[in-house]
């Protein structure tokens, strides 16, 4: 079976690897669409990580959702054209993930989408319009939890659906031990374990509001503990924006995108997680750290219900609160996401959609 898989943003390249792994019995094909190209968003999670050489990059780069979503659509079909996949596979919410769906969805190829079936219900969010968008093409839709599996059923999807796990579990679970062993990014930036809050912003409504920016900075700046936030450009950039560049980086330790395997020494190092990733949330959540969530919705409902995970928005008298609220018990944490073999069922759903059930985990 020939393999097209699809990536271009960050989470994806980690999203990957793990089922490139499991691909090997298979031809697979890596396509770049190029979205995210900064040595740090891009290059750094092939040299760390297992997954293959991209055969091509699609070039697309930075641009208005618009843009970069028919950039990817026009340069992923000529791909298609070129490599007559059996099957394309794609992963997420962004408009990677969107522009090569579409084309997978008017193309006589089975289009596969991981990470289906997850809501945040907030229809403002480019993200939410990917997922749902992409989900209404797919032909086999792996959802990470029964939830998100009910929630396709319910929406009427018409491909093959199937419970398979988180594959981003797989992927800390493969490399956590060689990060704890090998970053020496907790070290280098002189912190003592447990002693300091781990921070990602990026989310275009926080970047893309000073108002909320503003806020995040003074909630962050606000706790008593160290507060290191590698920063996405776009962030980088809205900081300098809204001339709030040197108060954030007075206030907090503000340092360039790490790579993933510095990213998940510092996670497990933290004593608290503040983000509005989607991923960060959930690996928080696996290496039993608290996190507040920058957002007043998640996709990642579960994180939430089981006290793991707070909803803060941007205020800051909430986010200094949430930051020193009691920890939950470790003992007491539901596995919600599979089990760590979600990318083996991927594969096996590509054959045998029936058959690969999380019933093992
Ligand atoms: C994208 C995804 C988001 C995902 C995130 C992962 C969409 C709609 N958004 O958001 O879901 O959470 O990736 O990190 O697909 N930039 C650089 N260098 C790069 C890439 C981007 O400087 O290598 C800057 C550019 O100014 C660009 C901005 O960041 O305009 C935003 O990049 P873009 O890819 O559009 O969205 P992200 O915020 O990265
Ligand atoms: N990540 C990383 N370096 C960083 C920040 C994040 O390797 O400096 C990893 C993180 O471990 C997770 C993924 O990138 O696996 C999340 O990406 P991001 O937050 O950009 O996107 P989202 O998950 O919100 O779509």
């Amino acid at each position: 079976m020939k393999v097209l898989t699809v990536v271009g943003a960050r989470p994806q390249f980690v999203k990957a690897f793990p089922v490139s792994e499991q691909l090997s019995r298979h031809e697979e094909v890596l396509v770049h669409t190029g979205q995210h190209y900064d040595e740090m968003l891009s290059s750094v999670f092939f040299e760390e990580l297992p997954i293959p050489d991209p055969a091509y990059n699609l070039g697309v780069g930075s641009g208005s959702h618009a843009v970069q979503t028919a950039q990817v659509m026009e340069r992923f079909d000529d791909v298609v054209d070129e490599e007559a996949p059996d099957v394309v596979l794609v992963y997420g919410d962004t408009n990677s993930t969107l522009g090569a769906g579409l084309v997978a969805a008017k193309r006589p190829v089975r289009l596969v989408h991981v990470e289906a079936g997850v809501r945040s219900g907030d229809w403002s969010m480019p993200e939410e319009v990917n997922r749902v968008l992409v989900d209404q093409c797919a032909d086999l839709l792996c959802a990470p939890t029964d939830r998100a599996a009910e929630t396709l059923r319910a929406g009427d999807v018409r491909g093959d659906v199937v419970v398979t796990g988180d594959v981003m579990y797989d992927a800390l679970l493969a490399v956590r031990e060689h990060a704890l062993e090998h970053s020496a990014i907790v070290d280098s930036l002189g912190l003592t374990g447990e002693s300091y809050v781990l921070a990602t912003v990026h989310r275009e409504r926080n970047t893309d509001s000073e108002d909320r920016l503003r806020s995040i900075v003074e909630g962050l700046a606000s706790v008593s503990a160290t507060v290191v936030l590698p920063a996405h450009p776009r962030t980088v950039a809205a900081l300098e924006e809204y001339g709030l560049y040197e108060e954030a980086a007075s206030a907090l330790e503000l340092v360039d995108p790490v790579g993933y395997l510095d990213f998940v020494a510092l996670l497990s190092g933290a004593e608290r997680v503040a983000t509005d990733s989607g991923g960060v949330q959930k690996e928080a959540f696996y290496l039993d750290r608290p996190c507040v969530t920058l957002r007043e919705t998640t996709e990642w409902t579960e994180t939430v219900e089981t006290s793991w995970n707070v909803l803060v928005g941007a205020d800051p008298a909430a986010i200094r609160t949430a930051l020193t609220r009691p920890l939950p018990n470790p003992a007491a944490k539901p596995t919600l996401y599979g089990g760590g073999k979600a990318a083996e069922r991927v594969v096996r759903a590509l054959s045998h959609p029936s058959a690969a059930t999380a019933d093992d985990d």
